[in-house]
């Protein structure tokens, strides 16, 4: 009988289950989006018991479409929105809190006093991370300072930290009646507690933010059969874990130094395998682990995070009503020709890669009586692909490696103006693979491995086809003029926060 693999996807705005085959072609997919809380400006929450509900869920819709069961599965592998943390209950399953997902800012006051005592680079030696609200660490140290009783349950073992692929493994794995407490290197190295040398908590960092030890995950490899999955996948063997960006690089088959992907979600994110050694950036990327296959040995990424492309798409949608859905921003932004000088820095979470600048905040530059809500939306479309071209000149001049095309995925790859204009703007080849959803292919990848469903990388390397190239037509001067006039709005933007 047929077998195949799953792959949870716990993202930042849904979680979805999808079923691939041997080639990695999709066999079914369900997805439930979760609600995004928002108590105050910068605050970003997330209901977790929601976001396990609607795991299982969509576990459940997406076998049945098939008409499968969990024993046609050989292995399930799990990715998830990286840095949003929660600290729960072990004895009852129960979050002490809503999860800070990773784009609440409420702890730049602690970013910035940290900053000041020992630069904002202190920490990027040991973790390939500069102090920012983004990660985790210091959002488990706001938990435990801001919760009563969290950090005496933490200190007890009583409460327990995990990100998202951390919860959804453990309530897998049985929830309070022994789940596994883990989390993979990937997930571990964007909490700015891990040392990425060694794979270790670095103790003189749970020092400094004042985190007890017992609260956190063991820490695994990415691809290893951990356990048994109970519940609605009872008896899958659970075998892969991979934060979603890390993910996309392995379902995009990047397994060779230099080779690169961005992903067009919520934010985007493009990293490039640099091989075995950790790679530092001098110019404001991060450090951080790709993937670890078993004992095979570590291999590690520069990653030029972006907190918000897609979020932009729906804050017009949710927040302003100028589309009605996500997809009919093309249709608007194609209602004018040309940006007509508007520029939008979606700040909205300060500025991520390559600024790094928490009191940065989003706005629109250019507007005269004749600006229309179309040429908004091509400006928070171009947004994007400006931003891409600020971490990919930054990957570039770290890495020395000139970036020859650009593999892409993620929900707005489905915008050709969008793909068109990011490779005009990039003057490289832009590249959409024929399996677009590739964060849980990489996670399917990463539990068939382990599983022995696929052989070895080459299997997947040749699993990877391309559907659509899309290459650079626009004069020179033209995309300078408009790089130029973005830089113009990005310092625009910075420091509107004192
Ligand atoms: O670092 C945040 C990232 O993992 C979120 O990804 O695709 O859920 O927006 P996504």
């Amino acid at each position: 009988m047929t077998k195949y693999v799953g792959a949870i996807d716990q993202g930042t705005t849904s979680s979805r289950f999808i079923v691939f085959d041997r080639k990695g072609e999709i066999i079914s997919l369900a997805q439930k989006e979760h609600e995004q809380i928002y108590p105050k400006p910068g605050w970003v929450e997330h209901d977790a018991t929601e976001i396990w509900r609607n795991t299982t869920a969509v576990i459940g819709e997406a076998l049945r479409k098939a008409g499968l069961t969990a024993s046609d599965l050989v292995a399930v592998g799990i990715t998830n929105q990286r840095e949003t943390t929660l600290l729960w209950d072990r004895h009852t399953g129960v979050p002490l809190y809503n999860a800070l997902v990773w784009q609440d800012t409420r702890v730049d006051q602690l970013v910035a006093g940290l900053e000041r005592e020992g630069g904002k680079d202190r920490l990027r030696a040991k973790t390939g991370l500069p102090l920012a609200s983004y990660f985790s660490g210091l959002k488990l140290k706001w938990i435990l300072d801001n919760v009563p009783g969290a950090r005496e349950k933490a200190e007890a073992g009583d409460a327990i930290f995990g990100n998202m692929d951390t919860w959804i493994v453990w309530n897998l794995t049985g929830g309070p009646d022994g789940g596994l407490h883990i989390t993979d290197v990937t997930n571990a190295s964007r909490t700015q507690l891990m040392n990425i040398e060694t794979l270790e908590w670095d103790d003189e960092i749970l020092d400094l933010f004042d985190i007890p030890k017992a609260a956190l995950p063991k820490i695994v490899s990415s691809s290893e059969v951990y356990g048994e999955a109970k519940g609605v996948l009872a008896g899958v063997p659970v075998a892969g874990i991979l934060g979603d960006q890390q993910a996309a690089l392995v379902g995009q088959a990047c397994f060779k130094p230099g080779e690169a992907k961005n992903t067009y979600g919520t934010g985007c994110f493009t990293l490039i395998n640099t091989g075995d050694k950790p790679f530092p950036s001098n110019y404001g990327l991060i450090t951080t682990v790709a993937y670890k296959l078993g004992d095979a040995p570590t291999v590690y990424a520069l990653e030029g995070s972006i907190a918000i492309t897609g979020a932009l798409v729906q804050w017009l949608r949710d927040n302003l009503g100028i589309i009605e859905k996500s997809s009919d921003i093309e249709q608007l932004a194609r209602s004018v020709p040309d940006n007509g000088d508007v520029y939008f820095v979606p700040a909205f979470s300060g500025l991520y890669a390559p600024h790094w600048k928490e009191s940065a905040r989003g706005v629109i530059c250019g507007l005269t009586r004749f600006a229309n809500k179309g040429q908004i939306a091509r400006a928070a479309l171009e947004a994007t692909a400006y931003q891409t071209r600020e971490v990919l000149e930054a990957m570039e001049k770290d890495s020395k490696i000139a970036i020859k095309e650009l593999r892409t995925d993620g929900g707005m790859v489905a915008n050709e103006l969008l793909m068109q204009f990011q490779s005009d703007i990039l003057d490289v080849p832009v590249v959409r693979p024929k399996v677009t959803e590739t964060t849980a292919l990489g996670a399917a990848y990463a539990a068939g491995l382990a599983t022995g469903y696929w052989k070895s990388t080459d299997d997947l390397v040749h699993n990877w086809g391309v559907d659509k190239r899309w290459h650079p037509n626009m004069p020179a001067t033209e995309r300078e003029r408009l790089f130029s006039s973005w830089n113009k709005a990005v310092t625009r933007s910075l420091d509107w926060v004192e």
